[in-house]
């Protein structure tokens, strides 16, 4: 039902402050790139995708490279330090989920679980070791591991992905532990199905999109600007007092038990 009700919104000021994104190039991470570059920081963005430099904002700076190698997330980090003085916000988001690791564990190839954990959990490790030497020094700094609703329930044909992303959401917590009187907070993310090319990818394989919105209490495929929106408020000082844990970006789906009567699907007649 329609209202006219304010909604209420907040702002962000990321003036001076230094923020890294790996995968900016497309997805979520291109939606946080640019709310920290409309917000006034300076962002660099670490890609695999070349193609996708051309797409990008010109005043962020993009590095080629892939966080499953260490040499290219030591060369992003340097690069914030010595283009912009310092590193204020890294957000580890690149990930990868293949269509053909809809499997089960025992179809599963060595190369494609190596290549997996190369990208969405060493990669995480590798960029938040360099990023961390950095902020130990500064005595400041935020990090955001984006994990997923995958982290906490899983699910069939995810024999990788699902542990993996679970992982994510300790490395956060066990960070933050480690560096909080460091002046360093690190925490997670995790989000519901967002319209990404990931999820354009699989749509079919988890049913449709009209399914997959169903699951949602809320109803919809959430927008990579809203996770966007939670990563700006976790990485401002308006969160000063959070770390070491989650937050589910998910249209409510993970408080929606398998056991619940499931939402009526929409009545494609119905418009
Ligand atoms: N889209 C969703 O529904 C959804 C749901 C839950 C969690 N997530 C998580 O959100 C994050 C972003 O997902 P997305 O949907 O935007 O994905 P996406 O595939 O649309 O974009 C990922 C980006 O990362 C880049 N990338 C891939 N491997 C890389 C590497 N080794 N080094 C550097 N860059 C690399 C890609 O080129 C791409 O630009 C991931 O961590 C994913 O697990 C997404």
């Amino acid at each position: 039902m329609e209202n006219d009700r304010p909604t209420g919104a907040v702002s962000f000021d990321n003036r001076g402050r230094v923020a890294l994104v790996s995968g900016g190039g497309g997805g979520i991470g291109k939606a946080i790139c640019e709310a920290f570059l409309a917000s006034g920081a300076q962002v660099v963005c670490l890609e695999i995708n070349e193609a996708s430099r051309a797409k990008t904002d010109e005043r962020i700076e993009f590095v080629h490279g892939s966080t499953a190698t260490e040499d290219d997330c030591r060369a992003a980090v340097d690069t914030a330090v010595e283009k912009f003085g310092g590193l204020d916000v890294l957000v580890n988001n690149a990930s990868i989920q293949p269509t053909d690791s809809y499997v089960t564990v025992d179809e599963m190839s060595a190369e494609l679980w190596e290549r997996i954990v190369g990208v969405n959990l060493s990669g995480y490790t590798f960029l938040a070791k360099h990023a961390l030497q950095v902020m130990k020094r500064q005595q400041s700094g935020v990090v955001v591991n984006i994990a997923s609703a995958q982290g906490h329930r899983t699910a069939r044909g995810v024999p990788a992905y699902g542990p993996i992303k679970a992982a994510n959401l300790l490395q956060a917590r066990q960070w933050g532990v480690e560096y909080a009187r460091d002046g360093i907070r690190v925490v997670s993310v995790s989000p519901g199905a967002i319209y990404t090319d990931l999820v354009r990818e699989t749509v079919a394989i988890q049913g449709g999109e009209e399914r997959i919105a169903n699951r949602h209490p809320l109803g919809r495929i959430g927008e990579p600007e809203e996770i966007a929106n939670a990563v700006l408020w976790l990485s401002s000082a308006s969160a000063s007092f959070v770390t070491a844990t989650d937050l589910e970006v998910d249209g409510g789906l993970g408080a929606f038990a398998a056991f619940a009567d499931p939402y009526q699907m929409k009545d494609p007649q119905a418009d």
